[in-house]
């Protein structure tokens, strides 16, 4: 397909992805066409002009398979299928038709570290001996101790608790993440060969796209077969992801996934993956996204560098040099369904740091929801979070949004505990929030049972503030966080160009970030507080460089604070 929407991402090259800006849907709180509280595919096919209008090339869907979301649906009972409280295969098929017929590509979640509790094969393996064929399909070690009682290490999962769960007969399962996603095997080649069907499966489904969920923690160094007594969990953590690591990033994943790319290769255009990488170390980032790998990575960073210039620039430097070592694009990302929402994280005094996977003891959420220090400051959070937005968009390379950052929606941070789903509140126990607050029901309108997400109460609920962040209200405003996401995109598929940048320095402002892109397009950021005078920028008489789109209100004398501005040289200036 191509249309003038498309034309700047060659819609039936087999690089489309390079520039894209990826959706992400995270299905049961997107829209709910049935009234169950629970957001299913008719109501994303009802929203289809929404995303037409808001101007994104691709669709991310997280989970939708069956599954008793004992981890919001990353606990998967059958990759091939789709919940049947979220829709059926045909709704599936209508919607992949829907979407490409208005421009959209679809990429769908895949989650090969761990299966559900529920799929048939570990039931199978649950109900087979030790030592079986069955239960190779997963990892399984003989308990230690009188009577095999105590669990092979002393490994924390994830979300709190052991890694090790017994089955009753003196063996016990690993799970990196909860009790109810056990890792598969992938030294077994019944699995790795199931996950190429499933690969098939939905390629054949018109899915153009995957997002590899815990893309490297596949390979383990340990298994049923591993002879030697485990390290503990100190003697573990002391190794550095990589090679030698038991879990993270170890070589093996290269070849799974080269395999993967055989399959992907099979279509036209080839299919492409994005990699879910966490803690990696940078220089083995690449591998991810190699032609010969998944294609794509996530470089998560930029969420780590809070709003200081400094930090921002050296991560822009440093993931423009992975996508350059790899081949791929550079990819940006602010917010997601793991991640505390940009704008509520951005409102925190020090938001430099909010991986919430790596420092566990400053859990944010959890310091809002028990109303301790610090405060969120709802103006600066709204300010930062437009700004760093229009910075991100501006970007060369891909950029994955997450649902309702186009309404500038804030951290749900105050749900009652008895209205909390995610494992981490569960298994810490209480002591981490966990992800609930950024996972929400969307507002659509202003009033209803669930602000327009579906006829009934949503599945989480949803504060009355939400009522001014509603589709129905911001399209209604000029200067809403609505507005500008679709005017942003709008011009940035009119502006995008070769995947490069050039840095304008300016000394004596060093809180002002200010690049050029090929085509005459600048970007230039003010992440500082107070305004930046035009003149110290150089940027005061150059009638040769046109305004065309601010996160915030200029004003003759000065970039505001925590404002960003794009410039565009007028085509007389180029000309002359
Ligand atoms: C990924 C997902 C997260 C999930 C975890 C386990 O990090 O993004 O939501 O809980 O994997 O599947």
């Amino acid at each position: 397909m191509a249309d003038s929407q498309h034309d700047h991402c060659d819609w039936n090259s087999p690089t489309w992805w390079r520039q894209a800006v990826v959706y992400q849907i995270y299905p049961r709180s997107f829209a709910d066409s049935n009234g169950d509280g629970l957001g299913d595919l008719g109501g994303i096919i009802s929203r289809v002009p929404y995303l037409v209008e808001l101007g994104v090339d691709a669709v991310w869907l997280s989970p939708f398979y069956p599954s008793a979301l004992a981890d919001g649906g990353y606990d998967v009972d059958d990759y091939r299928d789709v919940d049947p409280r979220i829709g059926t295969m045909d709704d599936f098929d209508a919607m992949a038709t829907v979407l490409h017929e208005a421009g959209i590509k679809l990429f769908v979640d895949i989650v090969p570290n761990h299966s559900s509790n529920r799929h048939i094969w570990f039931q199978a393996a649950l109900n087979a001996a030790p030592g079986s064929p069955e239960r190779d399909r997963y990892i399984f070690r003989r308990g230690i101790g009188a009577n095999h009682a105590l669990p092979p290490s002393d490994w924390r999962a994830a979300f709190g608790g052991s890694t090790w769960e017994p089955v009753g007969d003196g063996w016990f399962y690993f799970h990196l993440f909860a009790p109810e996603q056990p890792d598969w095997n992938w030294r077994n080649d019944e699995v790795r060969q199931d996950f190429l069907t499933t690969l098939r499966f939905w390629s054949d489904h018109g899915v153009d796209g995957f997002r590899v969920d815990v893309a490297m923690a596949l390979a383990k160094g340990f298994g049923t077969d591993f002879p030697d007594e485990l390290p503990s969990r100190e003697q573990m953590e002391a190794v550095p992801i990589g090679p030698d690591h038991m879990v993270y990033d170890r070589d093996e994943v290269d070849e799974i996934y080269a395999g993967w790319r055989e399959v992907f290769n099979e279509y036209d255009p080839p299919r492409v993956a994005v990699a879910e990488l966490w803690t990696e170390p940078s220089s083995r980032k690449a591998r991810y996204a190699t032609d010969r790998s998944l294609g794509q990575a996530f470089y998560f960073d930029i969420i780590n560098a809070g709003f200081n210039a400094l930090k921002i620039r050296a991560v822009v430097d440093e993931v423009l040099g992975w996508a350059d070592q790899s081949g791929s694009s550079s990819t940006w990302v602010l917010s997601n369904h793991d991640q505390v929402r940009h704008a509520s994280r951005f409102g925190l005094p020090d938001a430099d740091s909010d991986d919430i996977w790596a420092n566990p003891e400053r859990d944010r959420q959890w310091l809002l929801s028990r109303g301790t220090a610090p405060v969120e400051d709802l103006a600066r959070g709204a300010r930062r979070a437009r700004a760093a937005s229009v910075f991100a968009m501006g970007l060369p390379g891909s950029l994955y949004l997450y649902q309702g950052e186009e309404l500038g929606l804030r951290e749900v941070a105050d749900l009652p505990d008895s209205a909390r789903q995610d494992p981490i509140f569960f298994r810490s126990p209480g002591r981490h929030v966990g992800r609930d607050g950024c996972r929400v029901p969307l507002p659509w309108t202003s009033d209803g049972p669930s602000f327009g997400f579906g006829t009934g109460p949503a599945h989480l609920p949803q504060p009355a503030w939400f009522a001014d962040f509603a589709v129905s209200v911001e399209e209604e405003d000029p200067d809403s966080t609505l507005h500008l996401y679709r005017e942003a995109l709008r011009r940035r598929r009119e502006l995008q160009g070769p995947e490069v940048l050039t840095w304008i320095d300016h000394l004596d402002a060093p809180e002002v970030l200010h690049f050029e892109r090929p085509g005459g397009w600048q970007v230039v950021m003010n992440a500082g507080a107070e305004p930046c005078p035009w003149e110290k920028l150089g940027l005061s008489a150059r009638p040769s460089l046109e305004r065309i789109l601010a996160s915030g209100r200029l004003t003759e004398e000065a970039l505001p604070g925590e404002t960003t501005v794009w410039l565009l040289a007028r085509a007389t200036a180029t000309l002359g």
